[in-house]
């Protein structure tokens, strides 16, 4: 595989850009000059679908549900060959109760929840690797959720607990390849107002993105495991 880095036309391996902050982070990656292979789930067309028509020749749109095996080897296969700059799997959910405890929390819930933001994005991580320049950024969607040294609160606990198992997969995932000098983020954006952020969250898609994106692409070249928010901070453990 090639592995010198296209600074003319970097590109990014996007997974979860068809709304909300994946959509955002596509668009500002474009802005900055990369090329982006963006995921949708199969069916509607989507903010991805009128991103591409609207920035032609900057814009690639696959398909992959991330809890589908099938569908991640399907799509390495598709983009075999390929040596992406960054592969960033920002796909995600939440259980729409958010004030049940964990013990409250329905079965099917738990297990969409965990399936989806634990397993599905480390299923994603390791199945697409290897279209990912040995050098290049891996990345994922963390949440400060996620931080259990931060939870003074306790609330949305299910989606807490898919955020902490998301990121003690990727220390076991670095711990693994240690010395492999590959730059790896968890990133926690902050609170901002999507469909799964809600309508109080506190920060605008506009104000938070850009400056993440602009943090992830300053994470290149930086070998090892980060838990960060979108301003470059270290997020406890
Ligand atoms: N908004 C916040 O305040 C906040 C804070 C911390 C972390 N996050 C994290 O940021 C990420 C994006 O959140 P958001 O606020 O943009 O949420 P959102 O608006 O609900 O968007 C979620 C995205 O994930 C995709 N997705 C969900 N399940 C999927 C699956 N099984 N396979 C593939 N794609 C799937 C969705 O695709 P469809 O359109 O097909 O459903 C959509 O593109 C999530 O990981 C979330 O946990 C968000």
């Amino acid at each position: 595989m090639e592995d010198s880095p296209d600074r003319q036309n970097p590109t990014i391996l996007l997974v979860g850009a068809s709304r909300g902050l994946g959509l955002a982070m596509a668009d500002a990656f474009v802005q900055r000059g990369w090329h982006v292979v963006g995921t949708v789930r199969p069916g509607a067309r989507t903010g991805l679908h009128d991103l591409a028509d609207a920035c032609p020749g900057s814009v690639t749109i696959e398909t992959l549900d991330i809890t589908e095996p099938a569908q991640i080897t399907a799509l390495r296969d598709t983009l075999s060959g390929r040596a992406f700059d960054m592969l960033f799997v920002n796909a995600g959910t939440a259980n729409p109760d958010q004030a049940e405890t964990i013990a409250q929390t329905p079965t099917e819930a738990f297990v969409r929840v965990m399936l989806t933001n634990a397993l599905g994005v480390m299923r994603t991580v390791e199945g697409l690797q290897d279209l990912v320049r040995p050098a290049g950024l891996i990345g994922v969607m963390s949440s400060g959720q996620g931080s259990i040294a931060d939870n003074e609160k306790g609330g949305h606990e299910v989606y807490r607990g898919s955020k902490a198992a998301l990121n003690q997969y990727m220390r076991s995932y670095a711990a693994r390849r240690a010395g492999d000098g590959r730059p790896l983020v968890l990133m926690a954006p902050g609170w901002i107002r999507t469909d799964l952020g809600g309508p109080e969250a506190r920060y605008s898609v506009e104000e938070t993105i850009p400056e993440l994106v602009d943090t992830l692409i300053a994470q290149q070249g930086v070998p090892g495991l980060r838990f960060i928010d979108r301003h470059g901070g270290t997020v406890p453990w």
